[in-house]
């Protein structure tokens, strides 16, 4: 029989906290390991087979702290990196899902004009993940994209007040939404936009309904869970959360603290030789 292990969060940096909190929040009875690859970030601007090969590393790095099961909580890694994971790399008995299908799979449930915008880095938005996704799970959905590629360095500077916060979010979000009149939901299409959502709603009108991902892909890992027993049993249980990164621990500590909403102790965690 497999040994069980704990549920591996990945993200690039500390954008994943915001999924794992809602995870967490649905599912606190499981063991975690979030690892956040910090001294590699931001993923969202560098080529297919780099973020290919930082994810699978991390995502090898998870398997070796035990875990049978590791959610790429990134939109980048879900669109550059998940695929080619799950069909080449993946040893026997280890699972890795991402974030990008369980909103794919909901968009429906907010959009009433069937016009959605996707804001999001720039490799989630070449990779034409959402695009395809949606098409083929809802073919009269229209989709219109918008790079943020100012966001992410945002956020890991923790620059999300500031003047500079300010003149992206409402240059993004006003490029994107001149696409189309008719566009009534946008998704936050990258784990570390939720904490830009003050600004985001200071720049988007009132009747356009602002998705973040978190809860929807707890959810998602709680029917999944239903429908793959044998992966919910490979997870061990016990309510215990580590937290690795691949960077500097006490920075990542006080910054996970606003990711996060409560204090967490971090450990560094060399993912590959100097890094
Ligand atoms: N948080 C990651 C995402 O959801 C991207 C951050 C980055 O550019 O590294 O796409």
């Amino acid at each position: 029989m497999q040994h069980k292990g704990p549920i591996g969060v990945f993200d690039s940096g500390y954008g994943g906290l915001t999924v794992f909190k809602e995870i967490y929040k649905r599912l606190p009875q499981y063991e975690y390991v979030y690892l956040g690859d910090n001294a590699r970030v931001p993923y969202g601007n560098r080529s297919f087979e780099t973020v290919y090969e930082y994810t699978k590393e991390c995502v090898f790095k998870l398997f070796e702290q035990g875990c049978n099961l590791v959610i790429l909580a990134c939109n980048t890694a879900s669109a550059k990196a998940l695929r080619s994971i799950q069909q080449q790399d993946l040893p026997a008995g280890k699972k890795v899902l991402g974030v990008i299908r369980p909103t794919t799979e909901n968009i429906h449930l907010f959009t009433k004009s069937n016009k959605v915008g996707i804001l999001a880095t720039q490799g989630t938005v070449l990779s034409n993940s959402y695009k395809m996704e949606i098409s083929k799970m809802h073919p009269e959905i229209e989709v219109f994209q918008q790079a943020c590629p100012f966001w992410v360095p945002l956020v890991e500077n923790n620059e999300i007040h500031g003047e500079g916060a300010h003149f992206f979010v409402k240059k993004d979000i006003e490029e994107l939404l001149a696409k189309s009149p008719d566009m009534d939901t946008l998704v936050l299409a990258c784990t570390h936009y939720p904490l830009l959502l003050p600004l985001i709603e200071q720049y988007t009108p009132p009747h356009i309904h602002i998705l973040a991902q978190g809860d929807l892909v707890a959810k998602s890992l709680v029917d999944y869970f239903k429908r793959h027993p044998e992966v919910e049993q490979a997870c061990s249980k016990g309510n215990s959360l580590k937290f690795f990164t691949t960077d500097d621990p006490l920075d990542f500590e006080q910054k996970a603290n606003i990711f996060f909403g409560k204090p967490i102790k971090a450990e560094k965690l060399e993912v590959v030789r100097g890094i």
